[in-house]
């Protein structure tokens, strides 16, 4: 019997089914029907013959799964109806026992709340090589002046390593977020039935053990409701993607002829079909574009649930795709990435003539008047003076005469500035904790290995 006189429309049909994209969380979904009927049974609430067969068919479902011999109907809804389906052609009327004290609605929570949490840990194994990549690039080119730049203008000169480092602890803060996104999808729906509990006396602490979960929501009606942790996975995700579009972006503005800064390996790079000169950096750009798309499913799920009433709403089923194209997205951007600064190569000679841009040292000239206690501000005027008179006269800094320097820039000894401009020290006087001097960065180098090490990947 159906409480519906007539057939469901086909274009309704189309609109309400997921089984197309939730058939991706079988194994879950198995996996959770199996400690299921197991706690059903050791609570006296299914007969223990009957679990017997219920675990038989489940397990011959789940073969047909993995050996992708498992045929969808077109009438299966969703992923949790063709499975009861197949369990009950495979295991006979006994099937339609499985779904006693459940509900799809703390069923779903809980295969999501699991792909989530495989998924974050994934996701921080993956920060965990891209950092790896970068340490070892860091070390590979530990003493490589090149510019820092702010507003894309040079500014002051600083080692490749430390560049590096700087990517790394980005991942590094995006891996945090990963684990907390995990353990934030740590208890567990189910048992919550549609939402209200259930008229059995389950054992949710036993399934959640044997689930992986670490306690039990403790309120049914936020455990049908609940999708923070997804919000929590595309939140992690879009800012981590978001940073390697910068790392992209940073990766094709280097590797143009007009810096000239790096390389990728021709293993990440394509041809023009038409310009057989071209080696074109496509890994780096679509690293770059791939992260609005992360982003557009964090919002786009952020729209899905705002002003959504308790509790259950079929709303929910809207958040597995933007998950999923979010997982397989950032995955593959996070592998590619990796593997993508394992073969970059870097131009020392091109890094270092961009370095020893005299004007670099602005900041440093300006530091020499303030050990001669002068106050920063009247120093840095002093010296954009005479910077100022160097570029309109077009020569460097070095090249202004005594003369001129003795008018402009009274407190400053011609000699000690030649000194400055002179020692290409501006890096190795760069000491404060987190700087860019040989000494600091190998401290940093010290840290960013135990971050890498078993205990804190
Ligand atoms: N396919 C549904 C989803 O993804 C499963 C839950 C359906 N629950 C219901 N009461 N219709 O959300």
């Amino acid at each position: 019997m159906s409480r519906f006189a007539e057939p469901q429309d086909e274009l309704f049909r189309a609109l309400n089914s997921s089984v197309s994209y939730d058939f991706r969380l079988a194994e879950y979904d198995l996996a959770q029907s199996r400690a299921h009927a197991r706690m059903l049974g050791a609570r006296g609430i299914l007969a223990e013959h009957d679990v017997a067969v219920l675990l038989k068919g489940l397990d011959r479902v789940a073969e047909e799964v993995e050996s992708a011999r498992f045929e969808v109907h077109p009438h299966d809804e969703d992923v949790h109806m063709a499975i009861e389906r197949r369990l009950t052609e495979l295991a006979g009327p006994v099937g339609g026992r499985l779904h006693t004290a459940r509900s799809r609605n703390d069923q779903v929570a809980t295969d999501v709340a699991m792909f989530v949490r495989d998924s974050a840990e994934g996701a921080a194994a993956l920060c965990t090589e891209a950092m790896a990549a970068l340490l070892d690039l860091a070390e590979r080119h530990l003493d490589w002046p090149l510019p820092g730049y702010t507003h894309l203008q040079r500014a002051q000169p600083v080692y490749l390593s430390h560049h590096l480092l700087a990517w790394l602890w980005k991942l590094r803060r995006d891996r945090e977020r990963f684990r907390l996104c995990r353990t934030l999808s740590d208890e567990l729906p189910l048992g919550a039935g549609a939402l209200a509990g259930v008229n059995f006396d389950t054992d949710r602490a036993t399934l959640a053990g044997e689930l992986g979960f670490a306690s039990v929501a403790p309120n049914s009606i936020d455990a049908v409701s609940n999708r923070d942790f997804v919000l929590d996975y595309l939140s992690a995700a879009a800012t981590c993607a978001t940073h390697l579009s910068q790392l992209g972006a940073e990766i094709v503005l280097w590797s143009s002829e007009e810096f000239g800064f790096c390389s990728v390996a021709d293993a990440f790079a394509s041809g023009s079909s038409i310009m057989p000169q071209k080696k074109n950096p496509d890994a780096a750009e679509l690293l770059r574009a791939k992260a609005p798309r992360v982003v557009g499913h964090l919002s786009a799920l952020h729209g899905v649930l705002h002003g959504l009433p308790l509790t259950y709403n079929k709303d929910l089923q809207e958040d597995k795709e933007h998950l999923f194209d979010a997982v397989d997205t950032l995955e593959l951007s996070l592998s590619v990435a990796a593997r993508m600064l394992e073969g970059i190569t870097f131009d020392r000679a091109r890094m270092a003539a961009a370095a020893a841009d005299e004007m670099l040292a602005a900041t440093d000239v300006a530091d020499l008047l303030v050990t001669r206690d002068v106050p920063f501000r009247q120093a840095h005027g002093v010296v954009a003076g005479l910077v100022r008179h160097a570029v309109d006269s077009g020569r460097r800094l070095s090249e202004l005469t005594e003369a001129e320097l003795g008018e402009l820039a009274p407190d400053l000894p011609p000699a000690a500035l030649a000194g400055v401009l002179s020692e290409h020290g501006w890096l190795e006087t760069k000491v404060s904790e987190g700087g860019t001097s040989l000494a600091r960065v190998r401290t940093q180098i010290e840290r960013a290995r135990a971050e890498l090490e078993p205990a804190a990947g």
